[in-house]
């Protein structure tokens, strides 16, 4: 039973390679810090979980997560607050949409309380790698894979659990361009779109080439049955503020992952009394807002892209620019706030915050 076993082995690095990274330039995804957790799922129950120096996995050729795909992610942040305590928000939310992507892929669960405790005790062992600066943060990676050591078609029976964290800046050093996308298609009713699973992305690099080419850094997707409404990008959820509306399409699709900034988003807004509208979107409803000048905002939100504002939509020949960052008076304001939440620079009323 995991419950028993919580009791985590440390095995600490006798050297820490932290006084070695280059602060001003830090890439997204490309800085690991000393440690990493890992605990292991054999014959039905979970192992004990062991933090121990970051370092490469050793695999069987025949794997099973590499071939058929039983792998699933989340992403979350911790950062450094102005009295420098760590804080990382709201865990038991990547927890919850974990579980969900485990019951869809065929994973065994871990609880939320457990998840959560796991992912404290990996950024507290490398708490000196948060940074202070502003923008900054370190990223969690928490993922499971499928480890069983055979070729063929079923669920595993045995699978790893790993967390590790890199520092990270921003993950789009610039506004986002992004084109609405008709042909290809990420998710489709009674897939896996609302998993956080790896192949969603896999799938995703295609199509976001061809647009990239196009001079978009992302795509909009839209539903895989009519292409008539916006689902999510590749890399967050959408918002667009349509005449005073934030407007974002709903969740009620397993089409669409369940994104913890978005929700956040969208709690904040309505708690300051904007109109909050989740509903299915139709990419003609946001294009004839763009064509009529209504179309005030519209952003991603993502745990590693933050908000991320979009200054170009590109749909079919035509592109349309959006009004200028500074006349972006909401979403400037919620990613100030949400900035000011997660470095203690307000009060956290709404205990998203957890302490480390
Ligand atoms: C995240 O926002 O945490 C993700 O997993 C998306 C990926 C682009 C890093």
């Amino acid at each position: 039973m995991i419950q028993d076993t919580i009791n985590i082995k440390i095995n600490s690095t006798p050297k820490s390679r932290v006084s070695e990274v280059d602060w001003e330039n830090l890439p997204f995804g490309k800085v690991f810090s000393d440690h990493m957790l890992i605990m292991e799922y054999s014959n039905g129950e979970w192992g004990q979980p062991e933090i121990m120096p970051f370092g490469n996995l050793s695999m069987h050729p025949a794997t099973s997560a590499i071939h058929y795909g039983q792998s699933i992610f989340e992403g979350m942040k911790a950062n450094r607050t102005v009295d420098n305590e760590v804080t990382i928000f709201r865990p038991e939310m990547n927890a919850l949409r974990f579980v969900e992507s485990c019951e869809r892929m065929c994973m065994p669960t871990i609880p939320v309380d457990t998840f959560v405790e796991l992912v404290r005790k990996t950024v507290e062992i490398d708490k000196n790698w948060i940074p202070s600066k502003e923008g900054f943060s370190l990223y969690i990676r928490p993922f499971m894979f499928a480890t069983d050591e055979f070729v063929g078609i079923k669920p595993s029976e045995s699978y790893k659990f790993i967390i590790f964290t890199c520092p990270v800046g921003a993950y789009y050093s610039e506004p986002v361009n992004v084109k609405i996308e008709e042909f290809y298609t990420r998710a489709s009713v009674g897939g896996v779109g609302r998993a956080k699973t790896a192949g969603n992305y896999g799938a995703s690099l295609y199509p976001a080439r061809l647009g990239q080419a196009n001079g978009f850094h992302q795509l909009i997707w839209t539903d895989g049955k009519e292409h008539k409404f916006i689902e999510e990008s590749g890399t967050m959820n959408v918002i667009f503020m349509i005449d005073g509306k934030m407007i974002t399409p709903s969740e009620d699709a397993d089409t669409i992952l369940r994104g913890v900034t978005k929700r956040s988003v969208i709690e904040i807004a309505a708690s300051w009394g904007i109109p909050v509208e989740e509903r299915k979107v139709t990419v003609e409803e946001v294009i004839e807002a763009a064509r009529s000048g209504k179309l005030q905002d519209a952003f991603g939100a993502g745990t590693a892209a933050t908000i991320a504002h979009i200054a170009k939509i590109g749909f079919r020949d035509e592109v349309f620019t959006l009004p200028g960052l500074e006349t972006r008076e909401i979403s400037n304001k919620i990613k100030k706030y949400l900035d000011d939440l997660k470095t203690g620079k307000i009060e956290d009323t709404l205990n998203w915050c957890l302490k480390v």
